[in-house]
């Protein structure tokens, strides 16, 4: 896999909804709608939201929401015409350094079922399935499978860490 060296991963700002709404709506078949990524970023103070900018151009982002010592990923999403490229893998990693930064002990997530995609990048982080949510999407009534890591103080996951991070930087 080719990382693409130009892509930067920091905090979203308002002025990224648009683009992050975008991507989300080419992600999703129940996509946040703008206004909710707005409240997020105003009014949560639990909530950290991160975009992934490939020049001034937002092609990715991710959120997560800190629930006591758990960091619960919310929404992830890359532009179909960016993926493939690394930009999850950098994204994830953005999450998980900011989880270990605001105290989290672990962090867990939702996925659908068939989405194999995101659970291949999840389980390279050292996410493991273990629960399901039946039913969990309203759309389709697809079943979730809850994803969680290892604690993020565990060495295991702190090597994988900074493996993820050096090979980023290589
Ligand atoms: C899941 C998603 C965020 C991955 O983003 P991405 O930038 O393409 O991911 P990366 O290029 O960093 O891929 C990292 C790893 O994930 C796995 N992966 C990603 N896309 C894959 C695919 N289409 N098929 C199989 N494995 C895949 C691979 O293991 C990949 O590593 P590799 O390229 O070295 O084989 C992206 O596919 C997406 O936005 N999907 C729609 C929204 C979504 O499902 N969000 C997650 C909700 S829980």
């Amino acid at each position: 896999m080719a990382l693409i060296a130009r892509v930067t991963v920091g905090p979203m700002a308002l002025a990224d909804v648009t683009a992050v709404h975008e991507i989300e709506q080419l992600s999703f078949s129940v996509p946040w709608p703008a206004h909710a990524f707005e409240q997020e970023l105003r009014g949560n103070r639990l909530a950290r939201y991160l975009v992934a900018r490939a020049g001034g151009t937002v092609v990715g982002f991710a959120g997560t929401w800190l629930m006591v010592d758990d960091s619960h990923i919310t929404t992830f999403g890359v532009h179909p015409e960016w993926r493939r490229q690394g930009i999850g893998r950098q994204l994830l990693l953005g999450i998980a350094e900011l989880s270990i930064a605001i105290g989290a002990r672990r962090m867990t997530l939702e996925v659908r079922e068939t989405n194999e995609a995101a659970q291949r990048l999840y389980q390279s982080f050292g996410f493991e399935i273990v629960g399901r949510r039946p039913r969990y999407y309203t759309d389709d009534g697809e079943d979730a499978l809850v994803m969680t890591t290892p604690e993020l103080t565990d060495p295991v996951m702190g090597d994988r860490i900074a493996a993820e991070r050096a090979r980023l930087e290589a």
